[in-house]
This record gives C-alpha cells, structure tokens and sequence, in this order.
C-alpha cells in the first residue's frame, strides 16, 4: 500500500514566546518540522501533506524547497479537524500516517513498525506508558486488552486519568476510512474541539482491530511545546549522535560536549576534543584530530591533519597532513593542498594553498593562489581590497614572504622571490629576485631623547 503523511503544524507554540513559528525552531541546526519532513521522506512517503495555521506562510517559505503539499487550517478547531483539511486530497487506498510537526524524533524504524500494523481490518496507533501521563489523552483497553477509545485529559474520570498508557498522537490508518470517521466526527467535549482520537472508537465500532506500537525511547515521541523541552530534546539527540560516533571507532573526549550540526563522515581514528561544533556536511579523514573548541562547517579535512584549538574552518577542504591553528579562521572557499601549515590568528579567505607551505602567524590571506613551499612571514597581509574590488594576489612556488608585508593586490609574486620584511609591494615582484620597499635605515648619533619638563 502506497503512504501519504499528514503533518500537524498549525498551533501557534505561544509558549515558545518567540517570533519565530514552533515549528521552525531548530533542532541540531535543522528546523523542527523539516526534522519530520525528513522522516516522512524515509518512509518513501508518496505525498506529504503539511498543515499549517493563521501566520504560517512564514513556515511555508522558509521550507519553500520541499516537495510537501501545503493544507491552510484557517481556524484550529482541534486535531481533527486539522486532518480533515487535508482530506480532499487524500487517496482512499493509501495509508495515511499522522505526524506533528513539533514532534521532531520520531524514527524510521518506529514508524515502519506502526505502519506494520495496518491493514483491512486493522488500524495502528503509537502510544507510551509514562510515570506522568498527565495532560495527555488515555488508551482505554477493555478486559481482553483490546483498544477500546481514547478519552483526553479534560474529558476523563479520575479512573481513566489513572492509566498510564497514553496516546502519543501518531496514527496510522487506511484512507477510506479515515475520510469516513472524520466526517462523523463532533465536537461535544470538554474543549468543544473536533478531537482526531475520537476515530478510534469508531474504528472499533466498525469493527477494525486497533494495534498499538511503542516507540524504543519516550524522546521519540515527545513534542516541543517551550524552549526547555527544546534543550533537552536537543541533548538527547546530541548524545545519540554521539553514541553512533563512538560505535563507529570516534573517540570523543567528552560526548557530552560535542554537537553535530548535520552530518559527518569518518575515517579511522579521529580524534575530538571536548566543545567541537560540527555543522552542515563535514568529512573527516583518517587520524583527523580536532582540538577543543573548534567549529567545523562543511568542509573536509584530509587524512592525519591537525585542527589546534580554538580554530574555524568554513566551507573549506583543508588536505592530507595539514596543521591548522590554533585561533586560525579558514573562510569559505579556501582550499589547501598536503602538509599546509596555518597557525595562530592567520585568517584565510578563498585562497588555494599549495603544498607545504606556511603561513604560520598573525597573517590575512584573501583571494589568493599560493604555490607550494611558500613562506609567509609573520604579519603578511594581502590587501586584496580597494574599496570597490576585490583582487586577486598570485604567489609562486618557493616564494619567501618577509614579515610584516602588505602585497597590495593585483599583485604577482615570482616563484622563487624573496620580499624583504616590511614591504609594501605595489608591483609585481620577479622571479628569484630580492624585492623590497623600505626606506634606507640610518641612524643619528647626535640626537638625544626629550627631558620631561620640571
Ligand atoms: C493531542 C491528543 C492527545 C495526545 C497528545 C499528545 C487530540 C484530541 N489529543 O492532545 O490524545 O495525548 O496530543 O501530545 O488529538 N493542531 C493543529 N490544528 C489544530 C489543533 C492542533 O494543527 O486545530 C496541532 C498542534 O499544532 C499540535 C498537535 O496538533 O502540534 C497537537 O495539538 P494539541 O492541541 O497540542 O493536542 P493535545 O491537546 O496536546
Ligand atoms: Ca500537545
């Protein structure tokens, strides 16, 4: 049977106390509904409907790349009633799966068991058994266990609030009968809202089997209703990923002080210190090591290169055996070749660095192509910017770059070339030469420092 996703998402997250719509709040870096857009995506969803709320173009937008089908709920009249909006483009012999946008957790393997439940004469329901079920609506079982109803909070006896098995939200349910069930749906309850749970009892009086399903852990199937819960939820997530990192051969000094951002693939023996952010998409080789405190953003660092503390590397590819930092900023769009030295306060900006060559202090490099076995002193500076352009300054193989220069670009520097220390170099600079611009250094034997008046 083919699937379609329902995806609840109209509420307004008041208690997020924030601009921003809940559901675009992020988890690890990544939107909470597009955390269940993703989900839903796994499970080969053939169309996923979202249904959003009064505002919620603003989620509608910032989601534009996704291939979900958009459902206004202009009014939130309860659960129900949000599916129903979706009904008219619902397909009778699809299954229709119910997820919420602000539950961001949910796993794949979760989910397939759920969908595992329904059939014909079966529907399947997610639940949890919690210490606390407060707030939440109650599985009523009959004496043989069966699933009898859903009784919600506002709406139960001090009998049924007493059960701990309660409804998660997630459902999963043919089409045709969802369609049926919804229509008949009232809203004569303590809340006078159109409740989705009320379809369960239909379901049994229509004689279909409800069958409940576990998630393996409660953060699973816990939504985000205020910036605490998204804290916690976030650490629970982080140490997951920090689990899975360790189990891959990672050796994380503290996992509890290591975030993952998006993903990362790992060679053999990598090595993080404590306080590293990983984000986007970032490759490590083997024997990577990454000193504390670095953030790493989609880039890709090359077998056995150090990462010192304290360092950010921005889309960048950074090769084998390089060394980075420590407190060095690699920005976007900077590619370094083998065994690169980068050190402390360098600042490098889409520069392509060849093979062993250094920059090993206090430096500005942007806009550059460098050859290999290039040195650049202490304090060189690129000016690479007029105030309008940004130029490019181009450094042979072998170059030696004397301290404290400024290469005032468009500028070329030879292969071979020597600049003398503090050079302001406005021209281009020949190969194997000795250039420099600095005024002749004399001394005056006579002069004597000024006395402080009395
Ligand atoms: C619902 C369930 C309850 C369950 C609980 C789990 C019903 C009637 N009750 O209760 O059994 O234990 O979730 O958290 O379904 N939403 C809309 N449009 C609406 C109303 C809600 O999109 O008109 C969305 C909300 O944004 C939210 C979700 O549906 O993401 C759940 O709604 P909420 O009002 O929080 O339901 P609960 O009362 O918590
Ligand atoms: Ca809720």
């Amino acid at each position: 049977m083919e699937l379609s996703v329902v995806i609840l998402a109209a509420g307004q997250g008041s208690r997020m106390r924030s601009k921003l719509p809940k559901v675009l709040h992020k988890l690890a870096h990544k939107p909470l509904l597009t955390h269940v857009i993703d989900v839903a995506e796994q499970l080969a969803a053939q169309d996923i409907h979202v249904v959003y709320g009064h505002g919620g173009e603003v989620v509608r937008d910032a989601l534009s790349d996704h291939k979900v089908s958009w459902v206004k709920q202009d009014e939130q009249l309860g659960t129900g009633h949000a599916v129903a909006q979706a009904v008219p483009r619902l397909i009778d012999d699809h299954v229709v799966l119910v997820l919420y946008g602000d539950v961001p957790l949910t796993t794949k393997a979760t989910l397939e068991q759920l969908l595992a439940q329904v059939s014909k004469t079966s529907m399947g329901l997610l639940t949890a058994v919690l210490d606390n079920p407060h707030g939440y609506g109650r599985i009523v079982r009959n004496s043989d266990n069966a699933v009898q109803c859903i009784t919600e909070e506002k709406d139960a006896s001090a009998e049924i609030r007493k059960i701990p098995e309660v409804n998660t939200g997630i459902l999963a349910v043919s089409g045709g009968k969802l369609k049926e069930w919804l229509g008949r749906l009232k809203n004569n309850n303590a809340q006078g809202e159109y409740y989705l749970t009320d379809i369960i009892a239909m379901a049994v009086s229509d004689g279909i089997e409800v069958k409940t399903s576990h998630a393996s852990a409660v953060e699973e199937v816990e939504g985000i209703n205020n910036r605490s819960q998204l804290a916690r939820i976030e650490r629970y997530y982080q140490q997951q990923q920090a689990e899975q990192l360790m189990m891959a051969g990672v050796t994380l000094k503290d996992p509890a002080r290591f975030d993952l951002r998006g993903s990362v693939e790992t060679g053999i023996d990598v090595i993080i210190d404590v306080n590293v952010i990983l984000e986007g998409d970032v490759v490590l080789g083997d024997n990577v090591a990454i000193g504390a405190n670095c953030v790493l953003i989609n880039s890709i660092v090359g077998d056995g290169s150090v990462i010192l503390p304290n360092s950010i590397i921005e889309n960048s590819v950074i090769g084998v055996e390089c060394s980075i930092g420590p407190f060095a900023r690699i920005r976007p769009d900077t590619k370094l070749a083998n065994k690169v030295k980068i050190g402390n306060f360098v600042e490098v900006k889409k520069a392509q660095v060849g093979d062993a060559s250094k920059i090993n202090h206090l430096s500005y490099v942007g806009d550059s192509i460098i050859g290999k076995d290039v040195n650049i002193g202490a304090g060189t500076i690129t000016c690479n910017y007029d105030g309008a352009n940004k130029h490019l300054t181009e450094i042979g193989d072998g170059a030696f770059i004397g301290s404290d220069s400024q290469l005032v670009a468009p500028v070329k520097i030879g292969a071979g070339a020597t600049i003398g220390a503090g050079s302001t170099v406005t021209n281009d600079a020949p190969e194997n030469a000795l250039t420099l611009s600095r005024s002749k250094q004399r001394s005056i034997d006579s002069w004597a420092r000024p006395q402080k008046k009395k």
